[in-house]
């Protein structure tokens, strides 16, 4: 009885794995697979895709992971409230004024029904952050078998929602895995789902180290600035003759720049609202895509880049800071230190209490998950220094991340729907026999993994480690508040 009931149940997750990962565009492994050419262009509308890495991301010789933590964006979703009305109206702008429909690409606009929701996740988004927890389970399951996992998300409906589909997965992997190795002597944890998941608000007074909103300066700076300073002259470099291409098909419609990028916005967006469910010929991408050639794609992604990167990057003077709260939690967890020492964004009525904010036992919760989002999380990539080998982005021509002078940085490779930092701490050498988190600090090292690829610190030897203590010393940036006096001058 027990063991036709495992064979069941191994069945359905195998079943139910399967349907995830062959029959539509997203991998477990390799995320979204389908059109890379132009699937991979889109900025922070990108779905995951695992990059490339000039470094092996699998775990060095000689070495075993002690200590995992993932932070993840939530997963594809619908546009914004905000900007859902502005797609619809543009929409219907080309609806009432267009002439005609000139080319086979465009006519499926004359009777488009504008059918996006707002603001939260699409089910293939849900499905992304399920195939998350699943791989994450996978990649950490010598740790994850034994250790639970800690769970937080920034109190948004799709980012709370993110963490339940990516628990949800990492529970399924474990049940698949426990259930294939009968002779492991471990507990049955069938019924430890639901995981506890610890929100934090999104309140404009709120410390939260997921979310942004305290440092005044920086949440008043106009958008006038960000964009002379950023996407203003690639703007008027990139869109002109996409949007006098656009308009020469559509007769009267009279697009302007910024309606000409809602066009180009909703080719991901359309993609994310119908993936799983329909599958068309081109490969499951809506047909908005087709509207743009292969080159206007890397525009369109640089632009993107050029975006975050002159707000919530280094490009902001105030941008890193925004990350500052969530590195100083990152230290007290890889140090075990009883206290976050923070005073920008942390919250210590939470961080004070190892119920909420565990650091201290080595055998407990030493898996982490966090929940948050694409702007969270760059400007957290950057208080870490993760890209302090990027120059600043030329806003008027295009730098691919696999330029030197970028060093891996894009919107797409690092703020995608469900992108995912993996933090491990690693003990090597003879040390290395164990899992226990028990070993000696002088040991310890530590690697980033961003969307599949390992950050080349400054600090790190061949495998992409460096050692903890060197890291952390990296850190100066972080540990003394980054410019949080600058917020409120
Ligand atoms: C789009 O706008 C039209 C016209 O105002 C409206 O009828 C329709 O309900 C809107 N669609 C959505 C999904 O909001
Ligand atoms: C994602 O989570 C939501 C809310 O808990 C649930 O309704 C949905 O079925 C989940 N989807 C997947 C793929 O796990
Ligand atoms: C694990 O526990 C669940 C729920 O109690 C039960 O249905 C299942 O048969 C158990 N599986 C094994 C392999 O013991
Ligand atoms: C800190 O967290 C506690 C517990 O969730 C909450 O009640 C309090 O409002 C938070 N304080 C700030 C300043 O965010
Ligand atoms: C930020 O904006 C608020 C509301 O508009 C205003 O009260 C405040 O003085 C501004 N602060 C700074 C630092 O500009
Ligand atoms: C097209 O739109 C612009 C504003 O974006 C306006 O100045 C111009 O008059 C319009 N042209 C026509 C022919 O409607
Ligand atoms: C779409 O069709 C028009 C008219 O046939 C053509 O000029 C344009 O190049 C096509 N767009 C793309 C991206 O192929
Ligand atoms: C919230 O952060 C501010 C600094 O931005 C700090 O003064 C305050 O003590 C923090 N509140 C809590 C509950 O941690
Ligand atoms: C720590 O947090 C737990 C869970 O929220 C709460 O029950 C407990 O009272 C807190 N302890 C202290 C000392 O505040
Ligand atoms: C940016 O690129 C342009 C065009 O190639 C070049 O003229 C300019 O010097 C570059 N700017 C910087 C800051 O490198």
């Amino acid at each position: 009885m027990l063991i036709s009931c495992a064979v069941l149940l191994l069945g359905y997750l195998k079943w139910a794995h399967a349907d995830n990962t062959e029959t539509f565009c997203d991998d477990t492994d390799k995320g979204f697979i389908c059109s890379p050419e132009i699937s991979h262009y889109w900025g922070q509308y990108s779905p995951y895709y695992s990059t490339p890495s000039e470094i092996s991301a699998d775990v060095p010789s000689q070495c075993t992971v002690t200590f995992a933590q993932v932070l993840s964006r939530h997963g594809a979703r619908d546009p914004t409230s905000s900007k859902t009305k502005t797609y619809n109206e543009t929409i219907q702008k080309i609806q009432q004024n267009a002439e005609s429909y000139i080319g086979s690409n465009i006519t499926f606009l004359e009777d488009l029904e504008y059918t996006l929701g707002a603001d939260e996740l699409t089910p293939f988004g849900q499905r992304q952050l399920y195939n998350s927890g699943y791989k994450f389970y996978q990649r950490y399951q010598a740790l994850a078998r034994s250790k639970k996992l800690f769970v937080r998300a920034s109190d948004e409906s799709r980012v709370v929602e993110s963490g339940y589909n990516f628990t949800r997965g990492f529970h399924d992997a474990m049940l698949a895995d426990v259930f294939s190795h009968p002779s492991q002597s471990v507990t049955n944890r069938t019924n430890d789902y639901p995981y506890p998941i610890l929100t934090i608000s999104e309140d404009a007074d709120s410390n939260n180290t997921l979310s942004h909103a305290l440092c005044t300066a920086f949440e008043n700076e106009s958008d006038d600035a960000i964009t002379d300073r950023g996407q203003g002259p690639w703007t008027d470099i990139f869109l002109p003759p996409i949007a006098d291409r656009i308009n020469s098909q559509l007769p009267g419609a009279n697009l302007s720049l910024k309606e000409t990028s809602y066009i180009m916005d909703l080719c991901p967006f359309f993609t994310v609202a119908s993936q799983p469910t329909t599958s068309s010929p081109n490969g499951g991408l809506s047909e908005f895509c087709s509207l743009f050639t292969v080159d206007e794609w890397r525009s369109y992604d640089y632009y993107q880049s050029l975006g975050k990167y002159y707000h919530y990057g280094a490009g902001d003077d105030l941008g890193p800071t925004q990350g500052v709260g969530y590195v100083n939690e990152l230290i007290a967890r890889l140090t075990h230190a009883r206290y976050v020492e923070d005073h920008t964004s942390v919250n210590h009525t939470l961080d004070d209490n190892q119920s909420t904010f565990p650091t201290t036992d080595r055998n407990e919760d030493v898996l982490f998950a966090d929940f948050s989002h694409d702007n969270d999380m760059t400007a957290i990539f950057f208080a870490l220094g993760l890209y302090d080998r990027t120059a600043d982005l030329n806003n008027t021509q295009i730098q691919e991340p696999t330029d030197p002078s970028v060093a891996g940085y894009s919107a797409a490779w690092t703020a995608s729907f469900a992108s995912r930092l993996y933090v491990e701490k690693l003990v090597c050498g003879s040390d290395a026999s164990g899992t226990s988190d028990t070993a000696d600090a002088s040991d310890e090292y530590v690697r980033f993994i961003v969307n599949d690829r390992v950050i080349p610190l400054a600090c790190a030897d061949d495998d992409g480690k460096c050692l903890l203590s060197a890291f952390l010393e990296t850190l100066d940036f972080a540990k003394s508040g980054g410019k949080w006096e600058q917020c409120f001058e």
